[in-house]
């Protein structure tokens, strides 16, 4: 579990639009990476590159590379399918399955993956992937209660524990917290702190109180304006880019000063 990622010369379309232009970074295994900046400067664009989920918006593609532990993700002959398996993601707006309970939603990709699982091994992941997202006391006397029940916080935890029940090597999270208030989105930062001891952890977030308390490194993304491409501007361990900085725009950035 835990793979490091490189990214080499990365552009990335929507059609002929550039959205994001010539990044390159490599993204540490058993690490929490932030990436922030302004709105609209291809932070969820980009992310959704690393697991291939860019290319299901028709016309989007890429060019350049991902490097998975040294293998191109974009190489001809990779199983989308396959990749997405391997890097997870977690969405803004938690999005637990509406129609299925709370042990059928821990359990849905797993049982894509493997049609034959028994009763006992399905019981065992759900508790497992529970626990790995910290919501199993909060919920084991009502697995079979819909899962869209639960509160915002906790409905967040299940979509992670969903994302863990597939034994995922890299998580990625765009804006985990943003619908949920102070204290669930303390239990989640709390959760990727146990989580990185295992994944490679990629977080998007507007808050920069986050950034610095959950992340190791931090890649601060911009755009010159309207139209042009997002780049990537500096990336560095957190604690450099939140008290000393390179490029001035950064310190803008995190000082509040634009975005
Ligand atoms: N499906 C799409 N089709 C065309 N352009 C898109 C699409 N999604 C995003 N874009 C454009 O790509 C650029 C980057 O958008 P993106 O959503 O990646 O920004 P972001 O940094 O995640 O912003 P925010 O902080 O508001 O979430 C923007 O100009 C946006 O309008
Ligand atoms: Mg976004």
């Amino acid at each position: 579990m835990s793979k490091r990622i490189e990214v080499k010369d990365l552009n990335v379309y929507y059609s002929k639009f550039l959205a994001v232009e010539g990044v390159t970074m490599t993204i540490e295994p058993r690490s929490v990476t932030a990436f922030i900046g302004p709105s609209g400067c291809g932070k969820s664009t980009f992310i959704r590159t690393l697991n291939r989920m860019h290319e299901v918006i028709p016309n989007a593609r890429v060019e350049g590379k991902v490097l998975m532990d040294g293998n191109n993700l974009y190489d001809p002959g990779v199983d989308p399918v396959l990749v997405r398996r391997q890097v997870g993601m977690v969405f803004q707006r938690p999005n637990p399955f509406p129609t299925m309970s709370i042990r059928e939603n821990v359990i849905a990709g797993a049982k894509l993956n493997n049609q034959r699982m028994s009763k006992k091994e399905g019981d065992e992941l759900v508790e497992r992937s529970l626990r790995g997202a910290n919501l199993w006391e909060e919920v084991k006397d009502r697995l079979d209660r819909p899962g869209a029940g639960l509160s915002g916080g906790q409905q967040q935890r299940l979509c992670i524990a969903r994302a863990i029940a597939v034994s995922p090597e890299v998580i990625l999270m765009d804006e985990p917290c943003s619908a949920l208030d102070p204290i669930s989105t303390l239990a989640i930062e709390d959760l990727i702190e146990e989580l990185k001891k295992d994944y490679t952890i990629v977080i998007v977030t507007h808050n920069m109180q986050q950034a610095s308390r959950v992340s190791d490194r931090t890649a601060f993304f911009n755009i010159a304006g309207t139209g042009k491409p997002g780049k990537l501007i500096e990336y560095d361990n957190t604690d450099t880019i939140f008290s000393n900085p390179s490029v001035q725009a950064t310190e803008d950035y995190v000082s509040g000063k634009f975005g």
